[in-house]
């Protein structure tokens, strides 16, 4: 019988063979919440969070996104108490980049002693020998892309990877430009950006790493800690006898074959709702309805 997350197919990151379901999951919000600190502590309720794991694994997900800055520390440990020994197609990707401040804040980390910190800091939560793939996240800016080198920080993951420590990188809040120096570096596998049924900056972009066979992940699917709220959405799913969050992530499956998403959740019934949409078909007039669906404001 077929797993919930296989019905929308799978994707292989080039130049590897990491085959993953295209339908996965974002373990950010599996760490909890302390005063005006996000993504901080343990989860409310830790038992619920290891359930929703391994209910995604058993359902068919072989893609997770992770980072040990969520938590920090947390997010990495309950994926490793979860699910280890993990499964042999289980594809762990986490971020290196950024470290947090005891007030909860997101700081860049990008030099040599910091990144070579971050990755034995994944391996040891994470129980790994060698991380599957390893996302640069650029912190030029912390909410979009910005401009500026990233050829230092990337060359001292590159070299991490000649060690053995990782085995494929991508790169995180990144313009073409910084996409284009890092393929001089080293081969990119993936890209992990914002973008979502109401933010479509990188809608060419996302043409342009297709035709490379680059996976874009994007990041926020459902729009975040403030989930999508649209009149078209809603209307959507109505007359498909769906749930807005499915119709959002069924949006993002047909938007292009290199699409891999990563929808986060706490809670068992949001992950069975959300790998359902893997299975939802979009007729003509709801994506119609959808891509008409004007840009939001940026709150940041
Ligand atoms: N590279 C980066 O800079 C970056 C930044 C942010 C996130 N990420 C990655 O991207 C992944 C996805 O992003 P995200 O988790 O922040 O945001 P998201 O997937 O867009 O949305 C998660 C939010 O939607 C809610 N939700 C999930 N399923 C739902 C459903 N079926 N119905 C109603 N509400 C639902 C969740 O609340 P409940 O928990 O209550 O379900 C949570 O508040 C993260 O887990 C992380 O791995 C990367």
């Amino acid at each position: 019988m077929h797993q919930p997350a296989e019905a929308a197919g799978t994707y292989t990151l080039p130049g590897t063979t990491l085959t993953v379901n295209r339908m996965g999951y974002g373990a950010m919000q599996l760490a909890g919440k302390e005063g005006g600190k996000m993504v901080w502590g343990p989860p409310p309720d830790m038992e619920e969070a290891i359930a929703v794991l391994r209910a995604a694994v058993e359902d068919g997900v072989n893609h997770i996104d992770t980072s040990d800055f969520y938590g920090p520390h947390v997010t990495n440990q309950i994926i490793r108490r979860a699910l280890h020994p993990y499964p042999q197609d289980l594809v762990i990707v986490t971020k290196v980049g950024a470290l947090r401040g005891p007030d909860g804040s997101w700081n860049e980390a990008f030099t040599r002693e910091e990144l070579t910190q971050a990755i034995h800091s994944n391996l040891r939560n994470l129980g790994l020998e060698a991380i599957d793939v390893v996302n640069l996240r650029v912190m030029f800016h912390r909410f979009r892309p910005a401009e500026g080198s990233i050829a230092e920080p990337l060359s001292v993951l590159a070299e991490l990877r000649e060690k053995g420590l990782i085995r494929h990188i991508g790169l995180s809040n990144v313009t073409r430009t910084q996409i284009e120096e890092a393929q001089k570096i080293v081969p990119v596998v993936c890209v992990q950006n914002e973008y979502n049924l109401a933010h479509r900056e990188d809608d060419a972009l996302i043409e342009e790493l297709a035709r490379q066979e680059i996976a874009y992940v994007p990041y926020f699917p459902l729009g975040g800690f403030t989930p999508l709220q649209a009149d078209a959405l809603t209307r959507v799913a109505q007359e498909l006898g769906a749930r807005p969050m499915q119709v959002a992530l069924a949006w993002l499956l047909h938007r292009s074959p290199n699409i891999l998403v990563i929808p986060g959740t706490g809670r068992r019934a949001h992950l069975q709702e959300n790998l359902q949409a893997a299975a939802l078909h979009l007729p003509a007039s709801a994506l119609a309805a959808l891509d008409a669906i004007p840009p939001a404001n940026r709150e940041h």
